[in-house]
């Protein structure tokens, strides 16, 4: 494997926003096969509106998106989850009528042989066992965490090659947080790749490969996890001192 064949998922001069309001300029990054990337920055940097412009649910109005080598830039977010890039939006988003299984079930809509759906529901119930004691009882009654862990094991259904995810951690109660790191760490060494953006950038960076910087909806600096998480300046301006 070459050093361009190990790139997954590459962004090349993306500008997207809302309506006429651009907010990314011209944003470049790539994410490795096997690697957990990172994205950091103030609030407001854009961070979700990359991963919103990779899933399809923002187009591009500059630049492209290649996933695989083949260009994706502007598909619809279901064309995007065929390919294998899996998506758990910020606010562990659940359907709270539904149960466990009914909403892991969601997850694989669009797949539609019945041995693979099973095969994925047991590695999630493996990553997961409080999901499969909890698979009849009504998501709305979970705790946070266990919706949190519901939202990642719902995108796993399809199986993804890269899975993002938008604020992981965000509200959980100390423990589930540390689980929910675990977790990802688990997802990198069965071979998913990650793309995460993370309040807890310090928690993030520590078990990130890779990590970008963004600032108003630019490239500010790209870095090692380590190495940022270790940077005088960069704890100072984005790392909370
Ligand atoms: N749905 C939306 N409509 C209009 N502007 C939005 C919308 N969502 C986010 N924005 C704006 O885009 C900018 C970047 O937001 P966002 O990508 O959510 O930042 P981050 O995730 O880094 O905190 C902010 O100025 C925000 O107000
Ligand atoms: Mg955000």
């Amino acid at each position: 494997m070459g050093h361009t064949d190990s790139v997954l998922l590459k962004m090349e001069g993306v500008s997207s926003g809302y309506g006429r309001v651009e907010i990314l300029h011209e944003v470049s990054l790539e994410v490795r096969q096997g690697t957990i990337t990172c994205l950091v920055g103030p609030n407001g940097a854009g961070k979700s509106t990359i991963l919103k412009t990779i899933q399809g649910f923002l187009r591009p109005t500059q630049g492209r998106i290649a996933f695989e080598g083949q260009e994706i830039t502007g598909h619809p977010p279901h064309t995007l989850l065929g390919l294998g890039i899996a998506s758990v939006p910020q606010g562990r988003q659940v359907f709270p009528e539904m149960t466990v299984l009914e909403n892991l079930e969601m997850g694989a809509f669009t797949v539609h042989d019945r041995q693979i759906v099973h095969r994925a529901l047991e590695q999630v119930y493996a990553l997961f066992p409080r999901l499969r004691e909890r698979r009849h009882q009504q998501a709305g009654t979970l705790s946070g965490g266990e919706q949190q862990m519901l939202a990642i094991g719902r995108a796993l259904l399809v199986e993804p090659t890269l899975a993002h995810m938008d604020e992981p951690s965000l509200g959980l109660a100390p423990r589930f947080v540390d689980q929910i790191f675990e977790t990802i760490v688990d997802l990198k060494r069965q071979g998913i790749t990650i793309l995460m953006v993370e309040q807890n950038a310090k928690r993030a960076l520590a078990v990130a490969d890779w990590g970008y910087v963004l600032e108003l909806g630019k490239n500010r600096l790209e870095e090692t996890g380590q190495w940022l998480l270790h940077n005088p300046e960069v704890r100072r301006m984005y790392l909370g001192g």
